[in-house]
Parts: C-alpha cells; sequence; structure tokens
C-alpha cells in the first residue's frame, strides 16, 4: 500500500473519487537530475519520494533489508538503493538507464528522470532531457562545479531545457559554510553566461540529511531561498509557454468511422484552437475552419498544447497522417535543406549520404546527413573537424529530406521554436533501430531559392524517340566477380537489336566523374549516389542504362532503385563466392589485399552486402558469361 500525504489520508477515506480528481487535476512538472552517483543524486531523490510518502510499504521494507545488504550507509536507510532499481547498477554502484519516478506535493505532480552521468551515456541523458521542463543539476559542496556539471547543463539546454536548479549537496560535510556556497555559485555563473543558460536558482542542500530538500535547513540559517520542492512546485511550466504560441497540430491520424464523420486526430504541439477557428493544412496550404473540437471529455470550446484531440473541418479540405495544421495567419515553414545538430545514438558511426528514416512531428521522410561541420566536445565546448559521428558524439551538419517537410526550429528562445516540429529522430532502414536524435536550427536559403523547372519534352517523348522502354540494369558484386564482363556483352546483344544503351563502369567512372573519391564507407556510398543520378538522368532520356560497380551496400542499391519508375530497375547480382573472385584475380588486387597493401578492399577487409531480392541473380560458377548474358537479355526483353 502507498503511503500519501498525510492530509490526503482523510480525504481517500472519506471520498476516494474526490482525491484522484484532486490528483488528476494538478499540474505535472517533468524534470531531470544530473549528476555522478558521488554527488548523491539518487539519495536526494529517494529523500524526494521518502518524504511525498510516495514509496510504498513493501518497498521500504525491502530498502531496509538492502541498505543493510549493500548500502554505504550502516544501518540507516540508503536512499540512492530505492532509485537505482536495476540489481546489475547496484552491484556496480553506478546508475545506467533513463529511471522514471513519479511523485506529487499538495501542489503538483512530477515526473523526475534519473540520468545516468557518465560521458558514454549522453545518449541516455539526451533522451531523459528531452520532454523535461527543469535541471536539477548536482555539485558536490566539496568539489564544486565540475567538468561533467558543464557537460550536463550544455546538453540539458541543447535539447531545449530553459530551467535549472544548481543544487550544492552535501552541504553538511563542509560544515554548512556560507562560503563554499557562494563560490560554487559564482563559478557556475561564469559558464551559464558562457552558454547562455539565463534561468538558473541555486539552492544548498544536503539530500542525507534532509537540509532544504522539503523543509527548511536550520544550520543553514544565512540562505533565505526556496527548498528545492518549494521551487518545483513554484517554477513555470514549459505547457504554459507552448499554450501561447501559434496553434500546431501535427496529424497523427485520420480518424473516419463512417461516411458522416472525418476527423484529424493527434496532440496540440502548441497554441490553442477552439470551434470557428480559421486554419491552414500544411504543407497543401489549403485553408479552412475548424468546425469541432473533440477530446476525451467530450467536445470543447478550447483546447491547448499538450491536449489530444480530434478535429473536424467546416469543409472537405485534404488533410493526412503526416501533415500539419497551423493557425491560418501564422503558419510554420516547409522546407528540405537544414542546418542541424545531431546526437548519434547508435554502435556503427553516422555514414554520410545514407538515407535514413526521419521522422519529425508525426511526418516520416528519408533523409541524409552530410559529413558533420564540427562535433562538440562536450566537456570543453571545442569544436573539433570530424568526418563522422561515433556513439555519443553531437555534431552539426546539414540534413536533407527527399521531400518538403514543416518545421519549425528547435530551440531558439521566443516564439518561433517549437520542440515538436523541430526535434526529429533518424531510424536505419535496414534495422529499424534509433540511430540519432537532433534539432533543426534552420532551413538552408539555397534550397529555399531553387526551383524546379518543368520541361516540355517528357521522359515518355524521349523513350517514344527511342522506341524503347528506358531501364537501369544495375549489375552487383565482388571486384573479379564478372560484372564488368557480363554487362559489356548484355550491351553488345542489346545494340545488335537496335536499342539505344549505355554502360556505366565503376574502374572508368572512377577515373573521371568521381576520380575525388576512395573506397572508405562514406566514399562508396557518395559513388553509388552520383552514379545513381546519371543512370537516373540517362534512362530519363530514354536509355537502357547498364551499371556495373560493386555497389557493396544494400541501402544505396535500393536508393537507385526508388530513384527510377516502378518495373524499370533490375537489380542483377553477379553471384561469384569470394573464394573463386580471389582465385581468378584478374588484376592481382586480391593479392594486394592480402598483403595489406591495399586497405578496405571489397570482401577482405570492407564488407559485402549480398542482395535479397535481386531480380536476376547470376551464378558466374554456373553460367559462362556469355550465356548470363543471354539469360538477361531474355528477362528484360520479356518485359513487354
Ligand atoms: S564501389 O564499392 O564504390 O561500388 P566500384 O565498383 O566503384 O566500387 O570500384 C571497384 C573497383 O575499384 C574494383 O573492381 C577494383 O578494380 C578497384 N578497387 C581499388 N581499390 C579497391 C578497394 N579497396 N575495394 C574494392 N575495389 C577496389
Amino acid at each position: 500500500m502507498s503511503r500519501p500525504l498525510d492530509s490526503d489520508q482523510d480525504l481517500i477515506r472519506s471520498d476516494v473519487r474526490a482525491w484522484l480528481a484532486q490528483q488528476e487535476a494538478k499540474e505535472l512538472l517533468r524534470f531531470i537530475t544530473c549528476g555522478s552517483v558521488d554527488d548523491g543524486k539518487s539519495t536526494l531523490i529517494g529523500r524526494l519520494l521518502y518524504e511525498s510518502k510516495q514509496i510504498f510499504d513493501d518497498q521500504l521494507a525491502a530498502l531496509e533489508s538492502d541498505s543493510k545488504r549493500h548500502g554505504t550507509q550502516g544501518e540507516g536507510i540508503d536512499f540512492a538503493l530505492l532509485v537505482d532499481g536495476l540489481s546489475a547498477e547496484r552491484e556496480q554502484g553506478i546508475t545506467i538507464d533513463v529511471a522514471y519516478r513519479f511523485f506529487t506535493s499538495a501542489l503538483r505532480k512530477f515526473i523526475v528522470a534519473d540520468t545516468p552521468g557518465h560521458e558514454q551515456y549522453t545518449r541516455n541523458m539526451v533522451t531523459g532531457a528531452s520532454t523535461a521542463d527543469l535541471a536539477v543539476l548536482l555539485v558536490d559542496a566539496r568539489k564544486g562545479v565540475l567538468t561533467q556539471t558543464r557537460r550536463h547543463s550544455y546538453l540539458a539546454s541543447l535539447v531545449g531545457i530553459r530551467r535549472f536548479v544548481l543544487a550544492v549537496n552535501k552541504m553538511d560535510l563542509v560544515n554548512y559554510d556560507q562560503g563554499a556556497f557562494d563560490a560554487i555559485c559564482a563559478d557556475y555563473r561564469l559558464f551559464a553566461e558562457q552558454i547562455g543558460i539565463k534561468n538558473w536558482v541555486p539552492i544548498p542542500v544536503s539530500g542525507l540529511a534532509g537540509d532544504n530538500v522539503m523543509s527548511r535547513s536550520e544550520p543553514m540559517p544565512w540562505y533565505d531561498g526556496p527548498t528545492l520542492l518549494e521551487h518545483l512546485d513554484a517554477v513555470p511550466l514549459d505547457a504554459e509557454a507552448d499554450a501561447a504560441k501559434p496553434f500546431r497540430l501535427p496529424v497523427q491520424w485520420v480518424n473516419r468511422p463512417n461516411q458522416n464523420f472525418r476527423g484529424f486526430s493527434g496532440q496540440i504541439a502548441s497554441g490553442s484552437i477552439g470551434p470557428g477557428a480559421e486554419v491552414r493544412v500544411l504543407p497543401s496550404g489549403r485553408l479552412t475552419r475548424i468546425e469541432r473540437v473533440a477530446t476525451m471529455d467530450g467536445d470543447q470550446a478550447e483546447a491547448v498544447a499538450g491536449q489530444s484531440v480530434t478535429v473536424t473541418f467546416a469543409d472537405e479540405v485534404d488533410c493526412s497522417r503526416g501533415d500539419v495544421i497551423a493557425a491560418a495567419g501564422d503558419p510554420p515553414e516547409a522546407a528540405d535543406q537544414f542546418e542541424a545538430t545531431i546526437v548519434w545514438m547508435a554502435e556503427d558511426e553516422l555514414l554520410p549520404g545514407r538515407g535514413y528514416w526521419m521522422k519529425i512531428g508525426t511526418q516520416l521522410v528519408t533523409a541524409t546527413v552530410q559529413q558533420p561541420k564540427y562535433e562538440v566536445n562536450v566537456n570543453t565546448l571545442e569544436h573539433l573537424a570530424a568526418p563522422t559521428l561515433a556513439l555519443n558524439a553531437i555534431g552539426i551538419a546539414e540534413v536533407a529530406t527527399d521531400r518538403e517537410i514543416v518545421f519549425e526550429p528547435y530551440a531558439v528562445e521566443g516564439s518561433s521554436s517549437n520542440k515538436a516540429l523541430g526535434g526529429f529522430i533518424l531510424i536505419d532502414k535496414l534495422t529499424n533501430a534509433t540511430v540519432a536524435c537532433g534539432m533543426l536550427h534552420f532551413a538552408l536559403r539555397r534550397a529555399l531559392n531553387i526551383h524546379r523547372q518543368h520541361l516540355d519534352v517528357s521522359r515518355e517523348t524521349h523513350a517514344q524517340i527511342k522506341g524503347q522502354r528506358p531501364a537501369v540494369l544495375w549489375f552487383t558484386g565482388l571486384s573479379g566477380a564478372g560484372k564488368s564482363t557480363i554487362a559489356n556483352l548484355v550491351e553488345k546483344k542489346l545494340v545488335a537489336r537496335g536499342r539505344h544503351t549505355f554502360l556505366l563502369d565503376g574502374d572508368n567512372v572512377r577515373h573521371g566523374l568521381n576520380r575525388d573519391l576512395g573506397f572508405t564507407e562514406t566514399d562508396r556510398i557518395e559513388n553509388i549516389r552520383r552514379v545513381g543520378e546519371v543512370a537516373r538522368l540517362m534512362s530519363d532520356a530514354g536509355l537502357i542504362v547498364l551499371s556495373a560497380f560493386i555497389s557493396p551496400f544494400r541501402a544505396e542499391r535500393d536508393m537507385v532503385r526508388a530513384m527510377v519508375p516502378e518495373g524499370e530497375f533490375f537489380e542483377i547480382f553477379v553471384d561469384t563466392p569470394l573464394a573463386e573472385a580471389e582465385k581468378r584475380d584478374v588484376k592481382g588486387l586480391y593479392a594486394k589485399a592480402r598483403a595489406g597493401e591495399l586497405k578496405n578492399f571489397t570482401g577482405i577487409d570492407s564488407p559485402y552486402e549480398p542482395p535479397e531480392r535481386a531480380e536476376i541473380r547470376i551464378d558466374t560458377t554456373e553460367l559462362s558469361a556469355d550465356q548470363a548474358a543471354d539469360r538477361i537479355v531474355e528477362e528484360l526483353l520479356k518485359r513487354r
């Protein structure tokens, strides 16, 4: 059984519904605590939970016995054990995942994300911080502001936290000395100014002794500010600021239970809305008026940021999942190239140029990230040159999406910022793992000023003149597999039948168009991107394009596939086992690679991902090059 605030006990007994309604109506503050094990972070949270009596009796019993086994507090209760719930953590004495705790005061309810402090857990901290209104930065009164205090401040402000508490903990260990506290505040003030943190409140506390956590500290009569809980009870909420911004509703789904009802559902990202309001549906830009605003509690005259609603329109206006319904007079921009901050969260590093799924608001698009402009050293805030981003690295880079997205900058102060329309995640298309999170800064003007020109002679006309249907025959396979040989034969056979063709060959293109590229993963991705674009242009011109490149990665082959119309892309897997290609070694490159004279050689120390859904697979151990070419020509001509 839980033990809520004593004053609540009577109400619970006399009228449990009234008590529940009261809890429901309380404002919610989300905050994170940053600091390391040694700063007493878990003890402080444990103290908050314990004093607000949100601990369950059985937890309390377990805590008492655990404290005796693992604790660092002798016979006393070790509050840290309450928070460090995972047993692995207990044994190592560190906090690893993001643990969310819930407690209430008489005025508010709180969700606290307890995030780990070490640098290798940057991604966990960013995750915990992204939805928080406030960050409590813990420093040990004996040690003062440390590198990690700065790192946490930077990360928290990066994800858009605007309010900070500098909790100077363990004041009992410095004899509650005001001088020690003042010196730490002065030190932090300098740093806060440097990174633009304006709103921070220092509080001297002792999590262990309970000073200034919920009750005032007797040994610190010199401190006349609020206790930690008083401050948490009074600090303004982000939701209030969000409600004052222009209206935005990213559409999560279209609710159409029958022919007579068509509603658009989602969570209001900012502003407020009511029946009669003029809105614009983006990206189409269509104007309409709101007819009804429905919530879980029925129709409303007004709904505000943070609420989930279903709205209906006065007119039949197209609107689908991923669209944004916005205030008619103050809509957000749309663009497809941006500068952004990227926090890399995966073991495999960022591959500049690779297409990832990007989820932003309710929009899902394909995005590519350029080589970072720089990486930020999170400890010193220095800018470092970086070809890519590894796990937990933070960088600034240009991002391009495959179509325009409706967005707002993530963390600019003022009315135009919006976490819901500026924050995004990147997802690996093959593994479906979230590999990064990011924040958009602004759209690149360059992209905004380039329009598409309409061409009067169409792709169809080009094809008609040549009397053929265009195609891209994409040969992939190991070096020495026989791609060029077979592609050459196929081209000859097609030309003999009067077809208009062109062969793009890896070795040749690398002498010209792509002579600036080497064989790193990034360069290979760019190699294929360019060749893909060229193949697309040539197929637009009506040609049957043959391309012979190792093209070792599935993601880029799929990217080219998606560039050309359905039915015009033929992935041809020239399947020669590594041992066989190495035995042939026509160019002597395998021997060099084995001798260590050639780095990043495909199949040796650079990967090859075989196709999973190739249109044609050629087993070169069974077919001669000529037989293979005949088969491919036959498949192609079968098409119509
Ligand atoms: S791809 O991986 O980017 O698609 P591409 O087909 O253009 O490669 O070039 C491969 C050719 O470059 C090989 O057939 C070989 O002749 C040559 N080459 C030189 N170095 C390498 C290397 N490290 N790995 C693979 N091929 C290499």
